[in-house]
């Protein structure tokens, strides 16, 4: 939600600062801004509705030199996506301009006081009371205070996130910087800084980072090292991290977007998540985390999963393979209606806090609910050193690399491995599945990401199948046992990026009440895998049929019985059925890519969304 980068250096800002803003565009597209100090010491603020492209173009005709500079990618919050809502906001002098992401709570009160005090405003933002109220801090002292404690003192009154950075005319050689509850990195070059919300922006001038802890406060100035202080005015040591990133995730390669990259990098993504973790010869898995913690994890009395969106979708497949496999009760919660729910957590539970981005902050909040309670932590990040991942007792990360698409693609079947991975490692250590069965489980997990790419070889056949749907207003996902949460995940995708309203159901609650939905207008897509209840599926599917529903089902390979009944199947290679979400979510993947492209829509930016939800 909302992307920071800034620059600090001998270089050009500008280049730098639209390139990175690119890179975190995935964050919210709302509008975008810039502001530059030029060698005159002159402080300009660009910014405009749309997209960074848009800015591009609004700013082709200004003067944007200068070496020092931050810029914003805007998902609007507090005010509709305007120009004059966009980031950077001045303060009243324009001496001042700051870029902002996360929400300041107390901003109403904090704003009656400003205008009380003289301040007129703008915009309807919270950001621009924040630069109004860092101003007034800071005139408020004789002499006037150095920014740094300006922001140090109006942070003390501020309640809510915040990542942001402040330039001043006056200080023309340093971006001040601070967080609370949403992620900024500091980058550290030869002579020169670099800040972003993630590293994105950063990886390629240089790989030496600090990740600022929240109610931290950095000074960047280009000769001197980083200082950071807290809001008490502690100094702290900076802890100077090697990032681990590929610059080739960042970039689309031959492909035209970064969901069909993302979908077809499963292979490898899996391979890499599973790499020195499962041993397909030794037949074992070794998950470190469960090494280190093997007795708190196994004497959990129940785990709790807290998650959001496609991760909660990922948490019901868990809760499924825990259960089964170490017959561990498991819960599992929105992270956003736990965090309020005063839940009963003791501290022998163990939560387990999944989250792609590291960053959202329903699930940054429920684990450290969890944490006050005493529960034990376990995350399944993808980022590395994301907030969640710090904020954890432990875990293990899903290793799948950058994820720019904001439809969570690769993320989602690697969050599935690593929970299978976790359960399989569990039940083995408590006994609770036989030598043979994990032995087999273990060879058939090895083989999920060839698996996959035999399904990506019917990507051309999705396509022609989309066009056949693309007219549809509704669509039902209908999935069993391990293959509800998969439809859920189906339904989601294809609302995200289409617009198309989409329901995933329990295929047998079908005859509660959503079958009265079911018409010729109605398209239907069927996880019918060859598995334990596919009779009953059958079933579901001869009643949709009967009722004149158009069905597209997901079928094991070789199946006639379902192709003889359905209109449409996706053939899917056989597996053991818990593995099976690993390769029936890959074609739910490409359908929804493909109806989407042909509606025309945006796919890795679709609208009112932004990847990583720092805001709750
Ligand atoms: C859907 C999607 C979202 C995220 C959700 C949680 O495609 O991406 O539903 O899954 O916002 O995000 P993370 O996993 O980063 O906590």
């Amino acid at each position: 939600m909302c992307g920071i980068v800034g620059y600090i250096g001998k270089r050009e800002a500008y280049p730098i600062l639209i390139k990175g803003l690119k890179r975190l565009e995935y964050r919210g597209y709302d509008s975008a801004g810039c502001a530059l100090i030029n060698g005159e010491g002159t402080l300009s603020v660009y910014k405009t509705k749309g997209k960074v492209s848009d800015l591009e173009a609004f700013c082709s005709d200004k003067d944007c030199s200068g070496c020092v500079g931050i810029a914003h990618t805007r998902w609007a919050t507090h005010g509709e996506p305007s120009s004059v809502n966009a980031h950077p906001h001045y303060s009243s002098s324009r001496k001042l301009a700051l870029i902002h992401n996360g929400i300041i709570e107390n901003y109403a009160d904090l704003r009656k006081k400003l205008e009380r005090k003289g301040f007129s405003f703008q915009s309807d933002t919270d950001t621009e009371v924040l630069v109004q109220l860092i101003e007034y801090v800071r005139l408020s002292h004789t002499p006037a205070l150095p920014l740094l404690s300006a922001v140090q003192l109006a942070l003390r009154q501020v309640v809510g996130a915040y990542a942001i950075a402040v330039l001043d005319k006056d200080t023309p050689g340093e971006i001040v910087a601070a967080r609370k509850s949403s992620p900024l990195v500091v980058g550290i070059g030869d002579g020169e800084l670099f800040l972003g919300s993630d590293a994105s922006p950063i990886i390629e001038y240089t790989d030496k980072v600090v990740y600022l802890n929240d109610g931290e406060i950095a000074l960047l100035r280009p000769d001197e090292k980083l200082k950071v202080v807290n809001l008490s005015n502690v100094e702290v040591t900076p802890e100077v991290c090697t990032l681990d990133m590929e610059l080739g995730d960042l970039e689309k390669g031959n492909f035209p977007h970064f969901m069909l990259k993302e979908i077809f990098d499963q292979p490898a993504c899996l391979r890499a998540c599973m790499a020195g973790r499962l041993s397909v010869d030794r037949k074992n898995i070794i998950l470190s985390a469960v090494v280190d913690h093997k007795e708190r994890l196994l004497a959990a009395r129940r785990f709790i999963i807290v998650a959001c969106g496609t991760s909660w979708h990922a948490a019901l497949i868990g809760k499924h393979l825990i259960e089964s496999f170490c017959r561990i009760s498991v819960d599992v919660e929105y992270a956003s209606e736990f965090r309020y729910s005063d839940p009963v957590i003791s501290s022998d539970d163990v939560m387990i806090a999944i989250s792609q981005s590291g960053e959202t902050a329903d699930t940054l909040a429920a684990v450290e609910l969890g944490k006050q309670k005493g529960a034990f932590i376990y995350g399944i990040c993808n980022v590395v050193s994301s907030s969640i991942a710090r904020a954890t007792h432990t875990g293990s990360y899903i290793h799948v690399g950058s994820e720019i698409g904001v439809a969570s693609t690769k993320a989602f079947t690697g969050q599935v491995m690593v929970l299978t991975m976790l359960a399989l490692a569990l039940a083995h250590e408590k006994k609770t599945i036989s030598e043979e069965e994990f032995g087999k489980l273990c060879t058939e997990l090895g083989r999920i990401p060839a698996k996959i790419e035999e399904i990506l070889q019917h990507n051309d056949q999705i396509g022609l199948l989309a066009r056949i749907f693309t007219y549809a207003r509704n669509f039902i996902y209908l999935g069993r046992g391990y293959n509800y949460p998969v439809a859920l995940e189906g339904a989601l995708k294809l609302k995200e990026i289409s617009y198309i309203h989409a329901e995933g159901y329990p295929a047998a609650e079908m005859k509660h009440g959503p079958i009265a939905l079911i018409d010729s207008e109605m398209p239907v897509v069927v996880i019918a895998t060859k598995n334990e209840l596919y009779e009953k599926v059958l079933s579901n599917i001869q009643e949709v049929k009967a009722r004149g529903g158009r069905i597209i089902a997901l079928v094991t390979e070789g199946d006639t019985t379902i192709s003889k009944l359905v209109d449409y199947c996706i053939p899917l290679p056989e597996t053991m059925e818990c593995l099976t979400p690993l390769i029936a979510s890959v074609p739910l993947q490409l359908l929804a890519y493909h109806i989407a492209i042909c509606k025309g829509k945006n796919v890795d930016q679709p609208r009112n969304l932004a990847k990583s939800v720092t805001v709750e």
